[in-house]
């Protein structure tokens, strides 16, 4: 039986990059759709539900993208809150890349560190991929220090992590210029950039004088990178005494827990793959 996938995307425009993925993937048939909101979504969850028998169901899997993050965490709810019973396809939340990019990253970084004993700051820790990266830290042990240009924005992303992860440690720290953030992160083995496209924290000089780090991951591709010193194309790269990753250096993994997690949709007809799910596919991905 054909693999169909259905893209529920957001945006205006369903995404080239997600329907390129799927195609490597190995999906028979893409049903693109955009445009996509909580309102309009449940007519295409029934088609997707009521026409193969249970056996099949597995067959068919739905796969929600779109540029904005919090509109996908909607989409999700409402589509999962769309099945009953045994009546279900699994279900992919991958907007703008946050679950692939913050498993990535993290599983990047989990090479070369002991999560249990790493204390680690996280700069642009409220967008949609740092807070993923925190939470991933956070739910194995590491000592998070997430950092925003407001105090309290880096507050209630704490609060929301600790509600999912309460046994977790987390220190909402506001952001600094380079020199006085490069010594407040003394003490920190792991640093994630995470922060919007072009933003630069910390200058290459300032990240060379964190005697601790061990681990410094930018996730942002577009100059100046995040972190100083750090190049795109940077993959467990020893340099500034540390061992670095640039955005392209982490992007292969994402590419390959993209389509590994799309491939594993059509393994069942109950899955939902949003942060934790996908950060597992890339475990067992690294491990195979
Ligand atoms: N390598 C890959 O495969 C890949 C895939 C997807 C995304 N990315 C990259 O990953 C990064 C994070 O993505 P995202 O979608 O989470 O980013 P985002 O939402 O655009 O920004 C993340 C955070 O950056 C902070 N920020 C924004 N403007 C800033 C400024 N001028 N100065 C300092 N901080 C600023 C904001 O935090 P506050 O307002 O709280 O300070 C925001 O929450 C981006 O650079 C994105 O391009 C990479």
């Amino acid at each position: 039986m054909k693999k169909i996938l259905i893209q529920l995307d957001t945006d205006t425009h369903p995404s080239t990059f997600d329907r390129v993925v799927a195609v490597d993937a190995g999906v028979d048939e893409l049903f693109s759709y955009s445009g996509i909101t909580p309102e309009n979504v449940t007519g295409l969850v029934h088609g997707a539900m009521f026409t193969r028998g249970p056996k099949q169901l597995q067959n068919t899997a739905i796969f929600i993208g779109g540029s904005n993050v919090h509109e996908g965490e909607e989409l999700l709810e409402t589509v999962t809150d769309t099945f009953f019973g045994p009546v279900s396809v699994s279900v992919m939340m991958d907007s703008n890349g946050s679950n692939t990019t913050a498993a990535a990253a993290v599983l990047s970084a989990g090479q070369h560190l002991d999560f249990d004993n790493t204390t680690a700051a996280i700069l642009g820790g409220t967008g949609p991929v740092g807070q993923r990266a925190a939470e991933l830290l956070a739910a194995r042990g590491a000592t998070v220090k997430l950092y925003s240009r407001s105090l309290s924005r880096a507050e209630s992303t704490c609060r929301l992590i600790q509600e999912k992860s309460p046994g977790a440690t987390l220190e909402p720290c506001e952001l600094k210029p380079s020199a006085e953030l490069a010594s407040e992160l003394e003490g920190s083995s792991l640093l994630i950039a995470a922060g919007a496209a072009g933003v630069q924290f910390i200058e290459a000089d300032h990240l060379q004088q964190i005697m601790s780090l061990k681990v410094a991951v930018d996730l942002n591709a577009v100059p100046p990178t995040g972190l100083g010193g750090i190049e795109v194309m940077d993959k467990a790269f020893e340099k500034l005494d540390c061992l670095c990753y640039g955005a392209i250096g982490v992007g292969g993994l994402k590419m390959k827990i993209h389509k590994a997690a799309v491939e594993q949709l059509f393994l069942a007809n109950d899955q939902v793959f949003s942060t934790e799910e996908i950060y597992g596919i890339g475990e067992s991905l690294l491990k195979s």
